[in-house]
């Protein structure tokens, strides 16, 4: 395993021939996208899917999503390319959307798990555009942990996680975005959000109309994707997740614990420093929240913390995306 540092914004094109190489040989690439870091192999080669999902230790019933380059190498892989699929790409891409539709009988059945419709996303970043670009071939990745684990946001978190796994790790450094692309499924009669992102779902409905939130139909969580887990995107720490104003049970159970002896975490926004608690400070808009966030988890693990107490965010729908990753790192209540 090697790792390359490139420039996020003009990648050296020599890098991205040799990284687009070994995706063409079958191998693993590790890359930025605006979003997390992903764990990049040859979308149409079974094998190298395969190989994808034994990196991760990543059941096999959780499909990937390819990355293409256009909207032209999206439509390759599908059957039928709605109406409603033109639209968001044309408004989205290049960005943090991704478009599941009915796919072609030739995209490899391992990469969608089985199902008839496969996962689209057309990265921003300049160095996934040119792995992309230098693979010649949809490129599939997942986020680039362990299942369940953290995304990472820097090439030293997929160093930490998947270390000898990976042939080649771009490093550009760390990711804009930080958490991981909204997904919306379009393959069957109305456009349904499977996984909150960082678009506003009222941006996202002013081109597509109306999404379907799926079977559990209250609130803001959206029926699980395939292979969407309620616990996820976790820290191996346990994170307790305090309701806003809540000062005084986070305050206590600060005490109590730093008191039994363990090493106690905490991520704060608004909320006071807890007493005998490692404090990480957060920024309070949701764009710049969502960048550092994962970050700020890492930092808890790497400080070999127990317990990470937070203090939840706002209800407003654009901190949707937040929420939901919370929700599923956080003990659930
Ligand atoms: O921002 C992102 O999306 C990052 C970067 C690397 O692009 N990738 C990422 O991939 O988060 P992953 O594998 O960790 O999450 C992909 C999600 C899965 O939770 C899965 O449920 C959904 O996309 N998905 C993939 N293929 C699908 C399909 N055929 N039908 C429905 N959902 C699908
Ligand atoms: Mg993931």
């Amino acid at each position: 395993m090697r790792t390359v540092e490139v420039d996020p914004a003009r990648p050296s094109g020599e890098v991205l021939a040799e990284a687009g190489k070994i995706i063409r040989r079958g191998g693993l690439v590790a890359f930025p996208t605006e979003t997390v870091y992903g764990l990049g192999g040859n979308a149409l080669d079974d094998a190298a899917v395969r190989r994808i999902f034994a990196a991760k230790g990543r059941p096999s019933f959780n499909p990937l999503i390819a990355h293409v380059i256009d909207v032209d190498a999206a439509r390759a892989l599908a059957v039928r390319w709605p109406a409603v699929a033109e639209r968001l790409a044309e408004r989205f891409w290049p960005g943090p959307l991704t478009l599941v539709v009915a796919k072609r009988v030739d995209v490899p059945d391992v990469l969608t798990a089985g199902l008839p419709a496969v996962a689209i996303r057309a990265p921003a970043h300049p160095v996934a555009r040119g792995l992309i670009e230098a693979a010649g071939v949809p490129v599939a990745a997942p986020s680039a942990n362990r299942f369940t684990e953290l995304s990472p946001t820097t090439a030293l978190h997929v160093q930490k996680a998947l270390g000898g796994r990976v042939d080649l790790i771009l490093d550009g450094g760390p990711t804009s975005v930080g958490i991981e692309s909204t997904v919306i499924d379009l393959s069957g009669p109305v456009p349904t959000l499977l996984r909150h992102g960082s678009i506003a779902r009222s941006d996202i409905e002013a081109v597509a109309g109306e999404l379907a939130l799926g079977a559990e139909g209250e609130g803001e969580e959206p029926r699980l994707g395939p292979g969407m887990v309620k616990r996820h995107y976790s820290p191996r720490a346990r994170l307790h997740l305090f309701a806003r104003g809540d000062v005084p049970a986070l305050t206590t159970t600060a005490a109590e614990a730093t008191s039994r002896g363990l090493r106690v975490g905490a991520v704060l926004r608004l909320a006071p420093d807890p007493p005998g608690a490692r404090v990480v400070r957060m920024p309070t808009d949701p764009a710049g929240y969502a960048r550092v966030l994962y970050a700020a988890l890492h930092q808890m693990d790497d400080l070999g913390c127990d317990l990470i107490l937070m203090d939840a965010v706002p209800d407003a729908p654009e901190w949707a995306g937040i929420r939901d990753r919370l929700r599923r790192a956080a003990d659930q209540p």
